[in-house]
């Protein structure tokens, strides 16, 4: 069993956003390829099914995740990427988690409490999704998990249940550790709200020219004059652009912003061709790999493969550990 297995996941729902970006994916490649052992990432197709609106895109929001990891520079030889479900044992394995965690305490977590106010008919899915990241990381034995911060109650709990699996069963599983990048950990989206896809307040990097000014206009500001001098420190244009840059060039806007005659249209459009550039390799690389389904499937075929091995291992052994053989 290797100790240092690094394993990360992503829920596939629509596109990556800058804040998935920055929080996860880049900093998770950079350590991918300079890692001796494969890394793996769960592209996380049965979280999704929990908004079961997802369902009819299920396909290309699985490709749009992968071409993304692709396109940000990861070395697909350093990496075991995969679908979830194309290892179903995950499930299996969150049933038995699940069985081992009080239902009690799984009514406290955050992603839960959040949404029970504002989604009319919330699913029993949604209720145990814990259970089924729990199982994502558990059943390769996954030590280090790179994730934004709104995931570190998850990972806690993954600790918990593997914790109180290992007391009652015996020694059965690594428990897992978070590694958060704590630099970019926090990307505000338009709204100076966190930056996430349910907010609609997001930034993508992968969409047409059009829409990411459309989107990157949509960032509040307030109605100080042109002329005027404004705070950096409370800007979400600046909060977003110093994230993207040097030191160097992040002072340069900032004193902008202090001398005033910078606008928000101005502001707005640098980081518009910030965004232009700094991923301008990337975007063309995705472009040009979204449609070849068939090279794309190819990793995730070779990556279901490699995860399986060990997926199989490990479900035998909690199997025989659970009399069920
Ligand atoms: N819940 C995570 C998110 O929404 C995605 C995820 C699924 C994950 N399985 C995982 C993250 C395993 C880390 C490890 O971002």
């Amino acid at each position: 069993m290797n100790n240092n297995r690094i394993l990360t996941g992503i829920q596939s729902t629509g596109l990556p956003h800058l804040g998935n970006l920055l929080s996860v994916i880049l900093p998770t490649i950079d350590l991918a390829n300079k890692s001796l052992i494969p890394i793996f990432i769960s592209i996380a197709n049965l979280h999704s099914l929990t908004n079961i609106k997802n369902i009819i895109n299920n396909k290309d929001y699985i490709y749009n995740i992968l071409a993304t990891w692709i396109a940000c520079g990861l070395n697909i030889n350093k990496a075991i990427i995969y679908k979830q479900s194309d290892i179903p044992e995950v499930t299996e394995l969150a049933w038995y988690l699940s069985c081992f965690f009080k239902y009690k305490r799984l009514t406290l977590v955050h992603s839960f409490k959040d949404k029970i106010n504002t989604l009319q008919d919330i699913n029993v899915g949604l209720f145990t999704y814990p259970m089924l990241m729990a199982a994502d990381i558990l059943l390769y034995n996954a030590k280090i998990i790179p994730v934004g911060k709104d995931q570190l109650q998850h990972i806690e709990i993954t600790r918990k249940v593997a914790r109180n699996f290992n007391r009652i069963m015996g020694k059965t599983f690594v428990l897992p550790i978070a590694l958060t990048n704590v630099k970019t950990m926090y990307v505000k989206g338009t709204d100076g709200k966190k930056m996430s896809k349910s907010k609609n307040n997001i930034i993508n990097v992968f969409i047409s020219n059009k829409i990411l000014k459309k989107q990157i206009e949509n960032i509040h500001t307030d109605n100080k004059s042109i002329q005027s001098s404004k705070d950096p420190n409370t800007n979400i244009i600046y909060s977003i652009y110093k994230l993207l840059v040097s030191e160097k060039l992040a002072n340069e806007i900032k004193n902008k912003y202090l001398n005033g005659n910078y606008g928000y249209f101005e502001a707005k459009n640098d980081l518009y061709q910030c965004i232009l550039n700094r991923f301008y390799n990337e975007r063309k690389l995705f472009n040009s790999i979204i449609n070849d389904k068939l090279y794309l499937d190819k990793i995730l075929n070779n990556g279901a493969e490699k995860a399986r091995e060990i997926a199989h291992l490990n479900i035998s052994n909690i199997r025989n550990i659970l009399r069920l053989k």
